[in-house]
């Protein structure tokens, strides 16, 4: 059982106003003037939220460790992984929380645009995923076949829905397709996607490559974030010939 911040209150007195701003949170902002609503806003939800305050006790880098703990805990497929491989993993919160659970054996191999501070036990690549050259750089430190491919990548919103959704996709294509390359047998993939989950042509794919195929959003990601996770259990290395096939 993972130890899962408290939620404070009933909920009901967590009422937002016009602005987006909590009524009744437990801190606020004292010094709002001059700031932007929407920093305000993120720095009252920061200050109000559960999970950042566990993560800063736990000593995680980031309070999105607690999504990969809730998904462990559902699907638990962290303990049996050797070969790990993080995308967009800065901070390097995900890095942490595999390296805890998965202990000395086992190795991470991270990926970001940002560069991630060092983590005994990872590897982090500053460059970007959907380069050839990035590829190549991970697929020679996994040096063999993965165990778990886990993508939390997201790309930098513009505000404009479909041109997000689309940007979005293209990085749950590119992990799949990593995945696809890398994954031993009975490898796992988990995939951050968004609201309605992976495009219906990737997910028949996803289906055809892996034993079973779920979507599930931890506690910990914030109701009102389009996010959810997608999880694939029991690769099938046989399911690498069905893309030649179909190239
Ligand atoms: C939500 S954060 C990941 C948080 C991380 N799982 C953790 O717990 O510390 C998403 C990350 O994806 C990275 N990202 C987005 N597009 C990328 C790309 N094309 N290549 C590499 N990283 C990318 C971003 O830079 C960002 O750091």
């Amino acid at each position: 059982m993972i130890k899962r911040p408290k939620l404070s209150g009933t909920g009901k007195e967590r009422k937002t106003n016009a602005s987006g701003l909590t009524r009744g949170a437990k801190f606020r902002v004292k010094n709002a003037r001059g700031r932007k609503i929407s920093s305000v806003r993120w720095l009252q939800r920061q200050l109000n939220d559960p999970y950042v305050d566990a993560a800063r006790l736990d000593g995680y880098r980031a309070r999105s460790a607690y999504k990969l703990l809730e998904l462990d805990e559902k699907f638990s497929f962290l303990k049996k992984s050797r070969v790990i491989v993080d995308l967009g993993a800065a901070p390097g919160s995900w890095a942490q929380v595999a390296l805890k659970l998965c202990g000395r054996k086992a190795r991470v191999v991270g990926i970001d645009l940002l560069e991630v501070a060092p983590l005994e036990g990872a590897t982090f690549l500053e460059m970007d995923f959907a380069t050839d050259e990035a590829e190549a750089a991970l697929l020679d430190l996994c040096q063999g076949p993965v165990d778990l491919v886990m993508s939390d990548m997201a790309a930098a919103t513009t505000g404009h829905q479909q041109t997000d959704h689309i940007r979005t996709l293209a990085l749950v294509e590119l992990a799949f397709d990593f995945a696809r390359k890398t994954l031993g047998e009975g490898g796992v993939f988990v995939t951050k996607v968004f609201r309605g989950g992976a495009d219906q042509a990737m997910l028949a794919e996803i289906r055809k490559c892996f034993a079973s195929v779920r979507h599930f959003k931890p506690p910990a990601s914030r109701s009102g974030s389009a996010e959810t996770y997608l999880v694939a259990k029991g690769f099938k290395v046989s399911s690498r010939h069905l893309e030649k096939e179909s190239d």
